[in-house]
């Protein structure tokens, strides 16, 4: 299982990476308005910034919808850094986009999944990833890894190489859902990805391990 953060911000993809445990970052156009990083220069240039921090895939987000300026964009971001995928929208436009991108090897993402069916056909254009938004889902009253669950069957079933991306991960019970069902990565806040380590009993006993040594050292 594969551990992605979820952020354009550079003190928390530090932090995350001191952990030892990361393996990539996604970012999106709103996590990089959220940072203030406007205009292609300054994007162009956060993506090489979090290239040099995180050895592992890094998501860089098209803006276009067309087909023609999405070609244009992935081609110009995956040339950023080897470690660049373009992230890609689900659309009729993106799944094309996809296709033509996975023909020259350049890795993708297809974000915005929120079905199966979506999810089947980002695979079959040969998608490097897809991430279905379980958050998201969960927010419109249906059951977000449900969907998850029946994407990994499907996935199962034809041996796509797509290697599902749980995303829109809002806590601790989210992540180890996607592990129960098996997804490939889970790309998360920071918040919830530290929260994994938090157990009371943890904090209780080790507590009491480093009084009783210091009572034995009397
Ligand atoms: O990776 C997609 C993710 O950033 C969306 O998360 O919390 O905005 O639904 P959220």
């Amino acid at each position: 299982m594969k551990f992605f953060i979820d952020t354009a911000n550079i003190e928390e993809i530090k932090e995350a990476e001191a952990m030892g445990i990361l393996d990539g970052v996604t970012t999106n156009p709103s996590l990089m308005a959220k940072e203030g990083i406007t205009g292609e220069e300054n994007v162009n240039k956060h993506y090489q910034d979090i290239c040099k921090i995180v050895d592992g895939h890094i998501s860089a987000e098209v803006i276009a919808t067309d087909l023609e300026g999405m070609l244009k964009e992935g081609k110009k971001l995956a040339s950023l850094h080897p470690n660049i995928v373009v992230k890609v929208p689900a659309t009729a436009n993106g799944i094309k986009a996809i296709k033509k991108f996975s023909a020259e090897g350049i890795k993708t993402n297809c974000t915005l999944v929120f079905s199966t069916g979506q999810a089947i056909l980002a695979a079959k254009a040969g998608a490097t990833y897809v991430s279905p938004f379980i958050g998201r889902i969960d927010d419109m009253n249906y059951d977000g890894l449900e969907i998850i669950e029946q994407m990994v069957q499907v996935y199962a079933n034809y041996n796509f190489d797509t290697e599902i991306l749980g995303a829109s991960i809002r806590n601790v019970k989210h992540i180890i859902e996607c592990a129960e069902v098996g997804v490939d990565v889970v790309t998360s806040p920071l918040k919830p990805l530290k929260g994994l380590l938090n157990h009371p009993l943890t904090d209780i006993g080790l507590e009491k391990f480093l009084a009783d040594h210091k009572k034995a050292q009397k």
